[in-house]
C-alpha cells in the first residue's frame, strides 16, 4: 500500500509528482502513464506500481520486480523539445537517482546510456519513451525501476550475478515513497536547471566507464572501442580503431 502522507511531506517539487497515480498492481506503469496521456493527464504525473506484471526493459528487454521491494514508477511530461534532446532528459534520470542515493551515502555509477550501478551490478534501469509531433517531443514517460528492499534470494535466479538491491549493498531497508519523493525532488531541480554541460559533466563524473576499453552494442553491431564521454546531446562518443563515433543509441556493454 503507497503512504500519500509520507511522499507528499517528504516531496518539495512545484509539478513533477504533484499529481500521482497509484495502482496495487499493473502490467506496466510505462503503458499505463500512455493511456493516461491519451486521457490528457497532467504534465508531471507519476504512475506507480506495488505490483508490476509485465515490466518493460530497453530493446524489448523484460524488467523484473519483487512485489512491494522495489520502486516501479513512470513520470509523464510534455516537454516540448526537439527530438534530439530525449537522451538528455534519460541521462539527467540517471542522474536525479544518483543525486538521490547520495544523500544515503550510496555512491551509484551510471553505465550509459541510463543504467545505474552500485559495486559494478545493475540496481536500477530507465526506459525513456517519447512521441513526436510538429517537429517537437510532445510527450515523454520516464520509466524508472530501481531495486531497494529486496534480498539476494528476491532477486531472479538469473541476475544474481549481476544485479543488486540498496538493501543488499547498504544493509538497510528504505521507505519506498521516501526515496520516490527524493528522486523525483532531484529530477524536477535537474530539469530545471537548463545549464546542459553541467549536466553532461556531471553524468560524466558518475560515469562507470569514462576513457576504458568498452564493448559497444548497437542494433545487431557490436564493437570495440574507448568510451570518451558524451556529445553535447549526450550521444556516447566511441573512439575505434582511431576514429570518433557517435552513437544515439545502443548501449555500453561492461
Ligand atoms: C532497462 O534497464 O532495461 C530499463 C528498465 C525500466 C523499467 C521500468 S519499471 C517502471 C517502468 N515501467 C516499465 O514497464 N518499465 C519501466
Amino acid at each position: 500500500m503507497f503512504n500519500l502522507n509520507l511522499y507528499q511531506e517528504k516531496l518539495t517539487t512545484g509539478f513533477i509528482g504533484q499529481s500521482i497515480k497509484y495502482f496495487p498492481k499493473l502490467d506496466s506503469t510505462n503503458t499505463k502513464a500512455w493511456e493516461l496521456i491519451s486521457e490528457n493527464a497532467k504534465n508531471g504525473m507519476v504512475v506507480i506500481t506495488d505490483n508490476q506484471l509485465k515490466g518493460r526493459g530497453r530493446q524489448s528487454n523484460k524488467w523484473i520486480s519483487t512485489p512491494g521491494k522495489s520502486l516501479t514508477f513512470s513520470i509523464i511530461l510534455y516537454p516540448n523539445v526537439l527530438p534530439n534532446q530525449i537522451n538528455l532528459y534519460s541521462l539527467i534520470a540517471g542522474l536525479a537517482i544518483t543525486d538521490c542515493l547520495i544523500e544515503y551515502n550510496i555512491h551509484a555509477k551510471l553505465k550509459w546510456p541510463n543504467d545505474i550501478l552500485i559495486n559494478s551490478k545493475k540496481v536500477g534501469g530507465i526506459l525513456c519513451e517519447s512521441k513526436i509531433s510538429g517537429g517537437v517531443i510532445k510527450s515523454m514517460v520516464i520509466g524508472i525501476g530501481l531495486n531497494v528492499n529486496e534480498n539476494i534470494a528476491e532477486l531472479p535466479e538469473e541476475l544474481r550475478d549481476n544485479a543488486t538491491s540498496l538493501m543488499i549493498e547498504s544493509g538497510t531497508q528504505y521507505q519506498l515513497e521516501v526515496v520516490l519523493a527524493n528522486i523525483l525532488n532531484h529530477l524536477e531541480h535537474r530539469i530545471k536547471n537548463d545549464e546542459t554541460n553541467s549536466q553532461l559533466l556531471d553524468w560524466e563524473k558518475h560515469c562507470a566507464h569514462l576513457n576504458q576499453e568498452v564493448t559497444f552494442r548497437n542494433g545487431n553491431d557490436i564493437v570495440e572501442g574507448v568510451f570518451n564521454g558524451l556529445s553535447s546531446i549526450g550521444q556516447a562518443i566511441i573512439t575505434i580503431n582511431g576514429n570518433k563515433i557517435k552513437y544515439d543509441g545502443g548501449e555500453v556493454i561492461l
